[in-house]
């Protein structure tokens, strides 16, 4: 069986190498510097081995390519592309469409399109099959199926074999056939009654993370006026053994999940008359943390950020990735210039950023640590400005959330 995968991103390129080991993959990119990379064994994504790639291009299991004529002839294609929001914030499916032009404008057999980009419900039945449709030169019927993905780069314990995976058909057809193609690499399969209950299971599963989330930061801003840890107040809630489960706070939620997937069902629900408040404050919450973190680090020194150096310790979105859409860092550092503090930032991971490098861990007035790689010593952090302020809780010692 030859399979197409679009945009070989975190995503993509994470199914490609579960994939090589029983289908000849395509890995369809239309950015020819990523297309090159791969195509000499260079993995750009954190837990996809370099050498797993070279293991399936020597046994001509795995080609990266960005010409469409390549997947001409494959039985199964993959979307897996971006689905950012909007300036306006806003659901953007600008990749998802150009991903349907693709299909539609090269593939010219019947063939079983899935969508592994997290959207709407409905995005499948109603954007999908009728631009793929729309593309071709004539009515080819494929069969279309949703598996929302559920990869957590940079996690060891789960991964594409173990973490249960979501399905489902626009045709009874299209399930069976969806099911026989995760079945060679993933072990547990959860077939559900239509695309939209899978495409609404993956936004609920990722909103109730941002809602969680956003919970702990309002409540970090409350024990700090109580002048209690919030820390220790979450480990004592936490010896509840059921009804409970911890979630810490942090600088603001970053990548391109957290922060999105969540606007996507609020922009759903509203289509729909339905009240999406609760998400929407959720996400706010959320971004004013950045603010927070700026404000106590002012206040802690003399009320003024002026001409101070400030070193951001971690600007990728989370610990162990070089991944910054979205990043938690970004904000801090605008509140940070606005209030002219002279802002540098040290992130051993990330290395560029911006145009910026990756600035020395140590001279600064105040360091304020946004993300914390394992890779980054801690005594390091400490002896890098006089005064640290920590929104991980990773960083004995010093002052935090
Ligand atoms: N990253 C995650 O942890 C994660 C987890 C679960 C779900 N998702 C979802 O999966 C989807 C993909 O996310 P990602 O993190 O892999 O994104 P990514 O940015 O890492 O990768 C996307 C890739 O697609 C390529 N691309 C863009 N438009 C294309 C097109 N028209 N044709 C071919 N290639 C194209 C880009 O060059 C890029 O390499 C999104 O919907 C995201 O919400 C991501």
């Amino acid at each position: 069986m030859k399979v197409a995968i679009i945009g070989q991103g975190y995503v993509g390129l994470t199914i490609s190498a579960f994939a090589g080991e029983f289908f000849e993959v395509i890995g369809f990119d239309n950015n020819q510097k990523i297309v090159g990379q791969l195509n000499s064994g260079i993995s750009h994504i954190e837990g996809v081995e370099s050498s797993v790639l070279q293991k399936w291009i020597k046994a001509g299991r795995y080609k990266a390519t960005a010409s469409g004529s390549d997947i001409a002839d494959v039985d199964v294609v993959v979307i897996a592309v971006p689905t950012p929001l909007s300036k306006e914030r806003q659901p953007d499916l600008t990749y998802i469409d150009a991903a349907c032009k693709t299909i539609g404008e090269n593939i010219k057999n019947p063939v079983l399109v899935i969508n592994e980009s997290t959207s709407f419900p409905g995005t499948l039945r109603n954007y999908i099959k009728p631009a793929i449709e729309k593309y071709s030169a004539s009515l080819i019927v494929h069969l279309y199926a949703i598996s929302p993905e559920r990869v957590d780069p940079g996690r060891g314990d789960y991964n594409q074999k173990n973490t249960p995976r979501l399905y489902a058909g626009l045709t009874t057809k299209a399930s069976e056939k969806t099911r026989e193609f995760y079945s060679r690499f993933c072990d547990q399969l959860v077939e559900v009654s239509s695309p939209e209950v899978a495409e609404a299971a993956k936004l609920f599963e990722n909103t109730f993370r941002q809602v969680n989330i956003a919970l702990v930061n309002e409540f970090a801003q409350i024990t700090n006026a109580l002048g209690i840890s919030v820390y220790e107040t979450l480990d004592a809630a936490n010896t509840k053994p059921y009804g409970f489960m911890k979630f810490t706070p942090s600088a603001g939620v970053g990548g391109h999940c957290i922060p999105v997937d969540p606007t996507y069902l609020a922009a759903v629900a509203e289509e729909h008359g339905a009240p999406a408040t609760f998400i929407r404050r959720a996400n706010d919450v959320n971004l004013e943390m950045s603010k927070y973190v700026v404000d106590r680090v002012q206040a802690d020194n003399g009320g003024s950020l002026q001409g101070k150096s400030v070193l951001v310790v971690g600007v990728a979105y989370k610990p162990n990735v070089a991944d910054v859409r979205e990043t938690a860092a970004e904000l801090v550092i605008e509140h940070l210039r606005k209030r002219g503090a002279v802002v540098s930032w040290h992130d051993e991971v990330v290395d560029t950023w911006h145009g910026e490098s990756s600035a020395p861990l140590s001279g600064a007035d105040i360091a304020i640590v946004v993300t914390k790689h394992d890779s980054v010593d801690e005594n390091g952090i400490v002896a890098s400005a006089p005064y640290i302020f920590d929104t991980t809780g990773k960083i004995k010692g010093v002052k935090g959330l």
